[in-house]
């Protein structure tokens, strides 16, 4: 901040953003979730794919959303552990929203689907961000088990979309301080007409 009586700036509040996983109710309602997925949409799109769709899921839909991740997870390996699937049935049922983060490819098109998948990435960070600044916390997890034909049968993806994961989205139950941070001198160099060297490779 550039002085003790001034108030945040965008960037203070970008650099105090950490995920957090410990969420309680209220989850953003309506207006609120819309507003802050659109900035999902202010992501870098080249080709204009528009390679974003966000699954929202909250409510009394929870419980029968876990079921089907439940199902999912046994298709994919029928010995899962009971602790895992206990873990996964309370996360998903209890969690206050839920954001299944769709990626909408365009394998037909001339952009590389890396790049199609960076977009959907961007997206989810502005979501992210825009959590934050708005009181609430976010938490991005794998969905390692939703290639499995009936979950994707259940939400409905087409045969170009895969998922990027979730958001586990609500309030932080408290400050949320994060991990510490790597020193930035570490993860930048200039280019002085020499390969550049990282201080975090050496
Ligand atoms: C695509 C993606 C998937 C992730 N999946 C998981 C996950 O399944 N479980 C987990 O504990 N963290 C997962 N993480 C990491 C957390 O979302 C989070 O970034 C991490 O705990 C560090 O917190 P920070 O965002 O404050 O740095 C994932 C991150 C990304 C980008």
């Amino acid at each position: 901040m550039s002085s003790a009586h001034a108030s945040p700036s965008a960037l203070d509040v970008l650099l105090s953003r950490a995920s957090t996983d410990h969420l309680s109710a209220p989850a953003p309602d309506k207006a609120q979730i819309a507003r802050i997925l659109s900035a999902g949409l202010r992501a870098p799109d080249h080709g204009k794919i528009r390679p974003w769709r966000y699954i929202v899921i909250k409510g009394k839909h929870r419980v029968e959303f876990a079921e089907q991740v439940i199902k999912a997870m046994i298709s994919a390996d029928p010995k899962v552990p009971e602790k895992k699937i206990a873990k996964r049935r309370q996360r998903f049922s209890e969690m206050p929203m839920t954001i299944g983060l769709v990626m909408a490819l365009d394998p037909e098109s001339k952009i590389p689907l890396q790049e199609q998948e960076l977009s959907v990435g961007a997206g989810v960070m502005n979501v992210l961000n825009a959590l934050h600044m708005e009181g609430f916390g976010g938490f991005w997890v794998s969905s390692d088990f939703a290639g499995q034909p009936c979950f994707r049968e259940a939400l409905g993806l087409t045969d170009s979309q895969r998922l990027a994961g979730f958001l586990f989205v609500g309030t932080p139950d408290k400050p949320v301080q994060g991990s510490k941070r790597p020193d930035i001198e570490d993860y930048m160099g200039f280019y002085k007409g020499e390969p550049v060297k990282f201080g975090a490779d050496q």
